[in-house]
C-alpha cells in the first residue's frame, strides 16, 4: 500500500491560537484515509513569506489563508500557485480582494433579501492626482447631504463601503450629527444606511464550507464578550432561514469561510455585514464558540485536502439569478438559492465523508481541550493581547469558558 501524504499550508499573520490547536488536533487524530490502493495521510505546515519564481513548484495541496485581504505578497503568491499549481485555497483570494461589503449588499438585493435601504455617497475629500480637477469639475453634482438622510430617516448608519471591524461607523440621530460625520469621514467612500432599530437579536452566522454555526452577539459587550453562549435564541424555521442565507452568500461569493451578520426586527432578519471572509478565529474573542470553529475548519480543510476538491477561481452568478427571476415565495427562493450552495459545497458527500472518517474527531476534540497544550495556546493568546496584569485572569475566564463547552459537548457526546 503506497501513501500519499497532503500537505496543507497555513497562511498565518498573527494568528497564535487556533492554528496550534488545529496542528496538534489533526496529529492526534492520526488519519489515514483509504484511497484505492493508497492511504491518505496529511501533514501541516506554515507558509513564510520569501521571494519566488513564479514557476517553481508548490509543495502544497491546500492553503488555509488568512492573510489576502491585507498582505499583498503572500496573497499573489496565492494567486499564483492557484493557477500554475492548481492549488485548492480558502478563500478564493480574487474574490476577497474584489467583492466588498457593497458587492454584498448589491448581490443581496438582487436575490430579494431584506437588506436596509442603503446610499452610497462620494467622499469628501479626494487623493491628489492629475485628473482629480477636471474630473471633479465636469461630472461631480452638488448634493444636499440632510435630504438623503431625511429619506432614508434617522437614526441612520455612516460606514465605509468597503468596512471591516466597525473602523469608521457612525450612528447618526440627526442632520447636524450626519454632516459632522461626513466631514470627518476624509476620502473613504461611505454608505448611509437605514438603521434597524429597534431589533431584538444579532446573530452571527459563521460558515465553513458547508457547515453554519449560528452565535448570538451583542455589539455593545466589551470585545471578550460579545460572542455570547447562549442556547434556543432561535427556533428552527429561523436557524433554517439564516443557514441557507449564509450558504447562498457564501456560494456566490466562492468564500468558504465568512461570518455573516443579521438583525432581527419583528420577524424579519435583516442581513448588515455579510462580507467578512476572514473571520474573527480568536480563542479571545470565540471562546465557548472556539472548539466548534476549529473542528469545522478541520473537518472542511481534511475534505478538501483528501478528496482533491478542484478550486473554482471563476464565480458563477447566473443560476442563481435564474432562481431570482422565478415567481416563488421568499422562503422557496431561499431554498432553491441555497441548494445551489449546498451542491457546490458538496454538502451530501461532506456528510458522508465526516461520517466515515472524521467519526473520532469529537472525542479527539474534547480530550485535547481538557490539555495543559490547549491551556497553553488560550494562555499564549491572551498574553499577546492583554496587558501583563489581566493575563492570569482572562486565561482563567476563557479556559473556563472553554471547560464549560466540554461539559455541555461532554453531555452531547455521552461522554460524561
Ligand atoms: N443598519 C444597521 N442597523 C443597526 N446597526 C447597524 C447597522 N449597520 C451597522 N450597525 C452596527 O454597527 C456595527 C458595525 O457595522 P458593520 O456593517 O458590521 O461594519 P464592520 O464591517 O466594520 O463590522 C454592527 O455590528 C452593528 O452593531
Ligand atoms: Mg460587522
Amino acid at each position: 500500500m503506497a501513501v500519499n501524504t497532503k500537505t496543507i499550508g497555513l497562511s498565518l499573520g498573527a494568528d497564535l491560537c487556533w492554528p496550534a490547536c488545529y496542528e496538534e488536533i489533526v496529529r492526534r487524530l492520526k488519519l489515514e484515509i483509504p484511497a484505492g490502493d493508497d492511504a491518505i495521510r496529511f501533514q501541516i505546515e506554515r507558509l513564510t513569506v520569501e521571494p519566488f519564481d513564479l514557476q517553481q513548484p508548490c509543495n502544497y495541496d491546500i492553503v488555509l489563508d488568512r492573510l489576502t485581504h491585507w498582505f499583498a505578497a503572500s496573497r499573489e503568491w496565492i494567486k499564483k500557485a492557484v493557477l500554475l499549481d492548481g492549488l485548492y485555497v480558502l478563500n478564493n483570494p480574487w474574490s476577497l480582494q474584489a467583492m466588498e461589503k457593497h458587492t454584498s449588499y448589491a448581490a443581496m438585493m438582487k436575490l430579494g433579501m431584506p437588506v436596509p435601504r442603503t446610499w452610497m455617497i462620494p467622499p469628501k475629500e479626494h487623493a491628489p492626482s492629475a485628473d482629480l480637477k477636471p474630473t471633479l469639475e465636469r461630472y461631480a453634482r452638488l448634493f444636499d447631504l440632510g435630504s438623503i438622510g431625511r429619506e432614508l430617516g434617522f437614526p441612520l448608519y455612516m460606514k465605509p463601503y468597503d468596512g471591516g471591524a466597525w473602523v469608521g461607523v457612525t450612528r447618526i440621530d440627526n442632520e447636524e450629527a450626519l454632516r459632522a460625520a461626513y466631514e470627518q469621514s476624509g476620502t473613504r467612500v461611505m454608505h448611509l444606511q437605514q438603521a434597524v432599530e429597534p431589533y431584538d437579536l444579532f446573530v452571527r452566522c459563521i460558515g465553513l464550507g458547508p457547515q453554519v454555526h449560528i452565535v448570538r452577539y451583542d455589539p455593545s459587550s466589551p470585545l471578550h464578550d460579545r460572542y455570547k453562549v447562549d442556547f434556543h435564541f432561535v427556533d428552527g424555521d429561523a436557524w433554517q432561514l439564516l443557514t441557507d442565507t449564509c450558504l447562498t452568500i457564501n456560494a456566490f461569493f466562492g468564500w468558504e469561510f465568512n461570518s455573516c451578520e443579521a438583525l432581527r426586527s419583528g420577524t424579519t432578519f435583516h442581513p448588515i455585514d455579510f462580507a467578512n471572509a476572514c473571520p474573527d478565529f480568536q480563542v479571545t474573542s470565540l471562546h465557548y464558540h472556539f472548539p466548534e470553529m476549529v473542528k469545522n475548519m478541520v473537518r472542511w480543510s481534511i475534505f478538501c485536502a483528501a478528496t482533491d476538491r478542484k478550486m473554482q477561481p471563476c464565480l458563477d452568478w447566473e443560476p442563481f439569478f435564474e432562481v431570482a427571476k422565478r415567481d416563488l415565495p421568499y422562503r422557496e427562493r431561499l431554498h432553491a438559492y441555497a441548494n445551489i450552495a449546498r451542491q457546490r459545497l458538496q454538502a451530501d458527500a461532506f456528510a458522508e465523508f465526516c461520517h466515515t472518517h472524521l467519526s473520532h474527531l469529537n472525542e479527539v476534540v474534547w480530550e485535547f481541550f481538557a490539555t495543559d497544550f490547549a491551556r497553553d495556546c488560550v494562555h499564549q493568546k491572551v498574553t499577546s493581547l492583554f496587558p501583563a496584569h489581566e493575563v492570569e485572569q482572562f486565561t482563567e475566564h476563557f479556559w473556563g469558558l472553554i471547560q464549560f463547552w466540554r461539559k455541555t459537548e461532554g453531555e452531547r457526546l455521552g461522554l460524561t
